[in-house]
């Protein structure tokens, strides 16, 4: 059966195949992709500052993370976590130098809601308790722990008959409100500390320090999920590292990957600590070739100081784009949302027709960027020049 897509202003759902009609795509045919840029087959030159939802950390054709991964491919394509490989040996223990604060224990995982699923699974374990507190706006994934735990997706699209344990949603940067929802019953609160589908949104040192004196309070843990805000987008390692707060986990995929599937569940010593043999498991997680492409991206960032490049070019479009209809900005690094007068969604449509690709968000006024730590300022100006011809 061929279904027909949906519709959406300014993306094209119109063609027919044989995938889900889940998706509301985008009206352009990727033929290949360099640096930052994107090539349609009708020879149109494209400007991603959207990089695949958060994922192109390195841009595209990127050539250490490309070796790396032909290496592993050649040398052995896989062997599960059964079998020991120094190469995911190697990936942990760089993580976990990266990551540079008092987390010591990495589980390898697939995607961003698998890792939230294991976090909450040992918060659980460790607690024996039934609560879950999130904040409002969140995002953590489509299975039914981060499902649930997902603002607004009861009304939209969970789909299972019940959530897997009580949950309850903290308004955004609502300290007065943390007592109430973080108690004796809670296992664990998960916070992006900068929101990515809540419209770059960053929670603030107060929020996220109050957060972590009530979970210390109360002997629940506190679970950062940096799938989206982690791996350099903020111009830090992980928003942990610049709000200078260690959590009890950290979970985080997308740029860690830029494009080859992977995910990390890092771990304190204290969670560390109680994880048991066949307590967590996966048959693709921790995968040489995922590996390889994790050491891969963290060598790049290092080598190529792209923190360094984050914070200033982030900076520059903060400092260059309130521009036509923007009238401000928020978020952190490359996880930046510019605030718009009229419909975001309309601006995205204008800007793709000027070959320039952005994000939008659960926010309507928000249009969001997430571009490859590769960026540099005569891009911006591209966006810069193509804002302040719109109209306001
Ligand atoms: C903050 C956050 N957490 C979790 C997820 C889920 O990740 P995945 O789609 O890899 O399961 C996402 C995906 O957008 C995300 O932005």
């Amino acid at each position: 059966m061929v279904l027909r897509r949906p519709r959406r202003a300014g993306l094209d759902m119109s063609h027919q195949d044989h995938l889900a009609p889940v998706f509301a795509q985008y009206p352009i045919d990727v033929q290949h992709a360099e640096g930052v840029w994107l090539h349609t087959r009708n020879g149109r030159r494209i400007l991603d500052l959207y990089g695949g939802h958060a994922v192109a950390s390195l841009g595209y054709g990127h050539p250490g993370w490309t070796r790396a991964l032909t290496q592993q491919a050649q040398s052995c394509n896989f062997q599960s976590n059964a079998v020991p490989m120094d190469v995911r040996v190697r990936a942990a223990e760089r993580l976990v130098r990266f990551a540079g604060m008092d987390m010591d224990t990495v589980f390898f995982v697939n995607s961003g809601a698998e890792a939230n699923e294991n976090a909450l699974k040992m918060a659980f374990t460790m607690t024996k308790r039934p609560h879950v507190a999130a904040i409002e706006g969140s995002f953590h994934g489509r299975t039914p722990g981060a499902g649930a735990l997902t603002w607004g997706a009861a009304q939209k699209w969970f789909g299972y008959p019940r959530a897997p344990f009580d949950v309850s949603f903290i308004p955004r940067k609502d300290s007065s409100a943390i007592a109430a929802h973080v108690t004796e019953n809670t296992a664990a609160v998960i916070v992006e500390p900068v929101q990515g589908v809540g419209g770059a949104f960053d929670m603030g040192a107060e929020f996220l320090l109050a957060l972590q004196r009530r979970c210390k309070d109360v002997g629940a843990l506190l679970i950062f999920d940096e799938v989206q805000c982690g791996m350099g987008r903020t111009g830090y390692p992980f928003a942990a590292n610049m709000y200078g707060i260690s959590p009890d986990m950290i979970t985080t995929a997308k740029a860690l990957g830029n494009g080859f599937p992977c995910a990390a569940l890092l771990m304190s010593p204290k969670v560390a600590a109680a994880v048991k043999l066949d307590a967590l498991g996966t048959t693709f997680g921790g995968g040489p070739m995922a590996c390889a492409v994790i050491e891969a991206v963290i060598e790049a960032i290092e080598s190529e100081h792209l923190l360094e490049r984050v914070q200033r070019v982030s900076a520059y479009i903060r400092k260059t784009c309130v521009v036509g209809p923007i009238t401000g900005h928020q978020g952190a690094g490359f996880l930046t949302g510019l605030i718009t007068t009229r419909p975001a969604k309309a601006i995205q449509a204008e800007l793709l027709e000027q070959n320039i690709l952005t994000g939008t968000s659960g926010y309507s006024n928000v249009l969001r960027l997430l571009p490859p730590f590769v960026l540099e300022e005569q891009h911006v100006d591209l966006l810069r020049d193509a804002l302040a011809a719109m109209r306001a």
